[in-house]
């Protein structure tokens, strides 16, 4: 199809906010490469909302983005930066973007940026997000990019702790991200065959993981995998666990010790050595998979679509085999594990 060739003299700022995940930079490189074939400017903003609160920020061209595809992280950096939790931030972050002449701002993030964005288009900021974050959280999208690429890594880890577990008939422990979400432990669980998947929706007794783990042995097979996200809320102690005491500006908790603590606890109580390895940002980095290439690819290129249509307040979303624009205000709301995904789960756990 000949690309077409409208001029147009729009500029369109785009961000990364939160944590990054594998496709960030395929996103960016659809944005720059669908907006300049229109002569579009595009701007990249640094630091998520940190650089509109700073004007930190430069061109994006054609140039810059070659090669961007299969790197992973972000090439603008990013941060979780709130600024509606600063005094005067939204204001300062609307003028800011008036003064750099943004006619539309492509924030790529999970609810927490997304949130920020929504905030933003409520003043007037003509926004279309772009959904990531591994956790897969968000409603109103049939999948975020970075899941794909981090459930690989999550599964590709645990074909190994396979074969070490199963060598010195051991118990072998996974945690994988996930913070009030258990898709990835799910998606990595199943595709990983784990005997035992724990996820932030169902909270378990301890005592149930060991009689799973004991009745596993006592049928003959000398190792289990178990994965555990690092959200799920296993009683041995209430509530989840914190690698630390502090909250980020988006109140959310340093989560990360639910492997080790389990490890132990499983240990002492079945008598049955127990290793644990905590995946957490390993599953973060590195190149996205090709199914996030393409979808960051098509989510880029649809972002740039929204803007020249006018559309705001929204966020370019998967829908099936179609990408589609879908209010910004129902995307950010969590999507919790689907009960039917977990069902099949449990006919293998
Ligand atoms: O971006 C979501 C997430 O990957 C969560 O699963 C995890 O709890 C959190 O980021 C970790 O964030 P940070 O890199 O700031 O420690």
């Amino acid at each position: 199809m000949p690309l077409e060739r409208v001029r147009e003299s729009m500029k369109i700022g785009v961000l990364s906010g939160g944590g990054d995940c594998a496709g960030i930079n395929a996103v960016i490189r659809g944005v720059v490469r669908r907006a300049t074939s229109f002569g579009m400017e595009v701007v990249g903003i640094r630091r998520g909302w940190a650089g509109l609160l700073e004007s930190d920020f430069s061109p994006l061209t054609y140039d810059d983005v070659a090669d961007a595809l299969a790197i992973g992280g972000t090439l603008l950096l990013t941060s979780r930066t709130n600024p509606l939790r600063k005094e005067g931030g939204a204001e300062l972050v609307m003028k800011n973007a008036h003064d750099m002449g943004l006619d539309a701002l492509v924030p790529i993030g999970g609810e927490d940026t997304l949130g920020v964005a929504h905030g933003l288009a409520e003043r007037g900021l003509k926004v279309v997000g772009v959904p990531k974050t591994i956790d897969n959280d968000l409603s109103e999208t049939d999948v975020t990019f970075g899941f794909d690429s981090a459930i690989n890594v999550a599964v590709e880890a645990i074909d190994r702790m396979r074969t070490t577990g199963a060598s010195h008939e051991r118990v072998m422990v996974v945690e994988v991200m996930g913070r009030d979400a258990g898709w990835i432990a799910t998606h990595a669980g199943m595709a990983g065959g784990a005997h035992v998947i724990l996820v932030p929706e169902e909270p378990v007794n301890i005592d149930e993981v060991c009689d799973a783990i004991v009745a596993r042995r006592q049928r003959g097979k000398n190792f289990s995998l178990v994965v555990v996200a690092e959200g799920a809320r296993v009683a041995v102690q209430s509530g989840q666990v914190t690698a630390a005491e502090t909250l980020d500006q988006f109140g959310h908790p340093k989560l990360g010790g639910i492997g080790q603590l389990l490890a132990k606890e499983i240990e002492k109580r079945t008598n049955l050595e127990t290793r644990e390895v905590v995946l957490g940002h390993i599953l973060r980095g590195g190149s996205p998979s090709a199914y996030d290439r393409v979808l960051s690819t098509r989510l880029g290129v649809a972002a740039v679509d929204a803007v020249r249509r006018g559309e705001s307040d929204v966020m370019v979303a998967l829908k099936g085999n179609r990408i589609v624009t879908v209010g910004l205000e129902d995307a950010i709301r969590p999507k919790k594990l689907d009960a039917e995904l977990l069902a099949v789960a449990r006919i293998f756990t």
